[in-house]
């Protein structure tokens, strides 16, 4: 089974949540073939920040958001025991080396400018003809408002792609914005129909529990 999991940036801000995450995903790799997509968290946030005080483009400040998902990139693979040595660049690279599985997780950073590491992870998905996609973030699924500012939103416990498309094409979609799947994700889900979790991965346990088909996020389907 081949599993495609996007890593929200969130949790590169502590070595020892990482290292736990670490632990989980060098486990499902030796039953799952696995690629893991790393989010770039508050560090590209801060960079994309700067680079907007000064001027730059949505696109410049894209490819700085880029790098930092690069960096975190790095910072799993120091932390994985049977990863590939560095992050792949693009979806082709990772498919070639997948293709003739040893066992080892790809990892790999955003690859260009306009969407954000969930729709990389869900362009990688489509093209390795992944069974699932697991998208990794701080809240425990898809709600109908952020749930970090809204206490009262109602969370989804499945939507069809249909209903996540129109949920999150009200989103903006300028570097470093905060959501939970961007739109570019939500429409390639829609084209390839595939089945995809939204889970809080605070406790890694919920990644192996929902590889393993339970779960309390949300299941687009
Ligand atoms: P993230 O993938 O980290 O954004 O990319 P996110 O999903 O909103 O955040 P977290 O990490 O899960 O909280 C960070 C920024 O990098 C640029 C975008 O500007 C994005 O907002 N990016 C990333 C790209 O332009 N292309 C990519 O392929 C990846």
């Amino acid at each position: 089974m081949k599993v495609v999991i996007s890593l929200g940036g969130i949790f590169f801000s502590d070595a020892e949540k990482l290292k736990k995450i670490a632990v989980v995903f060098d486990e499902l790799a030796q039953s799952y073939n696995l690629c893991v997509v790393t989010g770039g968290g508050e560090r590209a946030r801060e960079y994309i920040k700067l680079a907007r005080e000064l001027g730059a483009n949505e696109a410049l400040c894209d490819y700085l958001g880029i790098a930092l998902t690069r960096i975190n990139a790095k910072l799993l693979i120091a932390a994985l025991k049977n990863a590939y040595p560095e992050p792949f660049l693009d979806y082709k690279e990772t498919a070639l080396a997948k293709a003739n599985d040893t066992g080892k997780i790809a990892v790999m950073g955003g690859v260009s400018p306009g969407y954000t590491t969930d729709a990389v992870a869900a362009i990688l998905a489509e093209y390795v003809n992944a069974d699932l996609l697991l998208n990794v973030t701080s809240v425990d699924g898809i709600y109908d408002a952020d749930p970090r500012k809204y206490p009262g939103a109602k969370k989804y416990d499945r939507l069809s792609p249909k209903e996540l498309v129109a949920l999150t094409m009200k989103e903006e979609l300028k570097a470093g914005s905060r959501i939970v799947i961007d739109p570019v994700a939500a429409k390639i889900i829609e084209r390839s129909g595939i089945k995809t979790i939204v889970i809080n991965g605070s406790n890694p346990q919920n990644i192996v529990d929902a590889v393993h088909g339970k779960h309390q996020g949300t299941e687009i389907v």
